[in-house]
C-alpha cells in the first residue's frame, strides 16, 4: 500500500490545495493531508479550524484522510511510513523554499522521498493570502476556495474585519 503525505499550513484550503491532494490521490493508495506548523507564519485560523475545512472538502475522495501534527514533517513521514511528500509548485520563486525543504527532509529522514506536481495553471496566481485578503473585504471567494467552505471562511474574516472596524 502505497502513502503520501500532502503536509501545510492550509490557512485556509484553497482550490489549489485541492488540486494537487486529488491527483496525490489518484496516483497513491492513500493519502494524508496534515496540517502543520510554519514557524515563518502567524496563521489566522486555529488548526482545529484549518482541520475541519479540510476533512469538509475531501469528504467526496475516499483514499485521504486528515491529520494534524505539531513536529518536523521528517519525524512525522517516519511515524507514518510514508513513501512519498507530495508538495505542489506554482512559479520559480516556490522553487528555492520547496527545494531546501525537500533536501532538509530528505537528510533526515531518506526513506520518503518528495514529489513536485506543477500547480494547475488555472490556480497559479492563488494563494491562502490572497483568499484571506478578499474575504476580509466582503467579497466573494467562492472561485478560490471549495464550495463546501466558502461561506465559513467568509463569515469568520468578515465578521473579524467589523469587529476591528467597530473598535
Ligand atoms: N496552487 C495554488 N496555491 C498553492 C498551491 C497550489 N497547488 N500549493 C500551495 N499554495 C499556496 C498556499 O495557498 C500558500 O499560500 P500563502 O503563502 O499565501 O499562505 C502557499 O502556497 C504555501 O502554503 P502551504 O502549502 O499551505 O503551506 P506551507 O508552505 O506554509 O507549509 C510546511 C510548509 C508546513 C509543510 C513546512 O513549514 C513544514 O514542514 N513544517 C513542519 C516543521 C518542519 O518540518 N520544518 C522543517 C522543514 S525543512
Amino acid at each position: 500500500m502505497s502513502l503520501a503525505i500532502c503536509p501545510g499550513s492550509f490557512d485556509p484550503l484553497t482550490l489549489g490545495h485541492l488540486d494537487i491532494i486529488s491527483r496525490a490521490a489518484r496516483m497513491f493508495d492513500s493519502v494524508v493531508v496534515v496540517v502543520m506548523f510554519n514557524s515563518g507564519k502567524s496563521p489566522a485560523f486555529t488548526v482545529e479550524e484549518r482541520y475541519a475545512f479540510i476533512r469538509k472538502s475531501v469528504a467526496g475522495i475516499p483514499n485521504v484522510e486528515v491529520d494534524t501534527y505539531e513536529g518536523l514533517l521528517a519525524d512525522y513521514c517516519a511515524l507514518r511510513g510514508a513513501d512519498a511528500v507530495v508538495r505542489g509548485l506554482r512559479v520559480m520563486s516556490d522553487f528555492e523554499y520547496e527545494f531546501q525543504m525537500a533536501l532538509t527532509n530528505n537528510s533526515l529522514h531518506p526513506q520518503t522521498e518528495t514529489i513536485f506536481l506543477p500547480a494547475n495553471r488555472e490556480y497559479m496566481f492563488l494563494s491562502s493570502s490572497v483568499v484571506r485578503e478578499i474575504a476580509r473585504f466582503g467579497r466573494d471567494i467562492s472561485p478560490f476556495v471549495p464550495p463546501e467552505i466558502a461561506l465559513d471562511i467568509q463569515a469568520r474574516l468578515c465578521g473579524k474585519e467589523k469587529q476591528h472596524e467597530r473598535g
